[in-house]
């Protein structure tokens, strides 16, 4: 059950800090407060971590200008963080997700660089660390999330050195030659460099990110090591190593195993109409996760009559995200005149060729979509992990469906034994999608099976311990400092 009271100030052996907190805070118009699931795979993923640990978590509640006392969520002690308006333009909508989140996802679309955007974006970053600082117990373990908090482990380290720092990156880390283009590239490496241990994604990812400190920062890297040397003399090692995201198996296996799940998964059939194949796609709206190229491959498909409704229809859910960027407020438009296009185009009365769904759903809605579905499209252009793909494989109890997944996510490393697609090659694309489609059940139970497996035994328990192991055993050990005046602090 949820219970939201103010708690009192206590000190934590683990604190988790991410942009978010796991709930959002909602104020209706007529000033009633409610609270909401975070969209994301980032909270889905550390709300089981936390789960049964005594822990705390610091976000910030989702809407601006409003001051949060620190809650008790789900026997998780939570610690806002307050942002204005002007810092959810500049420091979220602006540096985060207009100028990093462009460059970390290969350009696809413009960064745009503005220097109120960075002095925002610093500002935030050093509340998070003053924020952490106060619920971390004497010698604790923080775990600083993604891209949003990038200067957090330097800021950190420096009123805190008695802390354990780990930093996560959810989205990938770009190439060298994209990430110099920032202009504050220096202090975003050194922030970074802050921290004991820094987890990526991907082999890859890892590697561009002590790349760029080689090349950008002229420190020594080893390995996987990279040792700055600061001012003083004084200098720290931090390692970067690839320790991809999962999802909690056990528990969404159950979930969609249980009946009502299951029955609700045949009642969604039945209400699209029974087809033969049922595609989906399950999405933020995001220019990275190549909606646009899955339309147009579909369309096509239509249009050469390969296939057609109600034989074959799609169900695609895109989660409303970001809407005042404008990148983001493009991609919806086009999406709706394509989704709108193809409807009118191609569909016969009452067996809609797309079923377009601007929404969010509870997990278990989400669960019976997923066994519902027989083709299940990934298609982003760059996804760092992409945990819908995990999803899919895992409410799959059943053996059945098929997973069409780009060779461009995190998962593709984990789950290459998929239909494996360029999006960016329509016409592979098109062939890819009609082999998920016609490959014989048993062959696909098989594909399925051994994915299954894949994510059964690296799951995000598994993650999660993986990391504070690399966490706890990162390079520089130094003698725990001894904090000045912290004794006799209730924890
Ligand atoms: O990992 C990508 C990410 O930005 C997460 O940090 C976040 O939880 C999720 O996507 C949703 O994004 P936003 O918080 O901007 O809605």
């Amino acid at each position: 059950m949820t219970t939201h009271v103010s708690a009192p100030r206590r000190h934590f052996e683990l604190v988790i800090a991410a942009n978010r907190l796991p709930v959002d805070q909602v104020t209706a118009a007529d000033g009633s407060v409610s609270w909401t699931r975070s969209p994301g795979g980032l909270v889905t993923a550390m709300d089981s971590v936390m789960r049964n640990r005594d822990g705390a978590w610091v976000g910030w509640g989702g809407e601006p200008d409003v001051d949060i006392a620190p809650l008790v969520h789900e026997s998780m002690y939570l610690r806002p963080v307050a942002l204005s308006a002007a810092e959810v333009e500049d420091y979220y909508e602006g540096f985060s997700n207009d100028t990093l989140w462009p460059i970390y996802h290969d350009v696809i679309v413009q960064p745009s660089f503005h220097r109120e955007w960075w002095r925002s974006y610093i500002a935030v970053n050093q509340r998070f660390a003053d924020a952490i600082a106060e619920v971390a117990a004497d010698g604790a373990t923080v775990w600083v999330q993604d891209y949003q908090l990038q200067l957090v482990p330097r800021m950190l380290r420096d009123q805190r050195p008695d802390l354990r720092i780990g930093w996560f990156n959810h989205i990938p880390f770009p190439a060298v030659e994209l990430f110099a283009q920032i202009p504050w590239r220096r202090s975003i490496l050194e922030g970074l460099l802050g921290a004991d241990f820094l987890g990526f994604q991907r082999v890859a990812d890892a590697q561009n990110f002590v790349r760029a400190c080689r090349r950008l920062l002229q420190v020594t890297t080893r390995g996987d090591l990279v040792t700055l040397t600061s001012r003083d003399g004084s200098s720290r090692t931090t390692r970067a190593a690839a320790i991809p995201i999962s999802i909690d198996f056990q528990a969404l296996n159950q979930l969609s195993m249980s009946p009502a799940v299951m029955d609700r998964a045949r009642e969604l059939r039945h209400q699209l109409g029974d087809p033969r194949v049922l595609m989906l796609g399950v999405d933020r709206l995001d220019y990275t996760k190549g909606i646009r190229h899955r339309l147009k491959a579909y369309e096509e498909l239509l249009q050469d009559k390969a296939i057609g409704p109600p034989d074959v229809t799609l169900v695609q859910v895109a989660t409303p995200s970001r809407e005042r960027v404008e990148a983001y407020r493009e991609l919806r438009q086009q999406v709706e005149t394509t989704v709108g296009r193809i409807n009118g185009d191609y569909s016969p009365i009452g067996s809609p060729a797309v079923h377009y769904l601007h929404h969010s759903y509870p997990q278990d809605e989400m669960a019976a979509l997923y066994l519902a579905a027989d083709v299940m499209l990934v298609t982003p252009l760059r996804d760092g992990m992409n945990l819908v793909a995990k999803e899919y494989v895992t409410c799959r109890h059943d053996l059945g469906g098929a997973l069409v997944l780009s060779e461009f996510t995190g998962a593709y490393h984990e789950l290459s034994q998929a239909f494996i697609c360029n999006p960016h090659d329509i016409e592979g694309l098109k062939e890819t999608i009609l082999k998920a489609i016609n490959t014989p059940a048993h062959e696909k139970a098989r594909i399925m099976r051994s994915m299954r497996r894949r994510i059964a035994d690296h799951d995000v328990h598994r993650w999660a311990s993986r990391f504070l192991e690399a966490l706890a055993s990162a390079p520089d050990h130094p003698q725990r400092a001894e904090r000045p005046g912290r004794r006799g602090v209730l924890r």
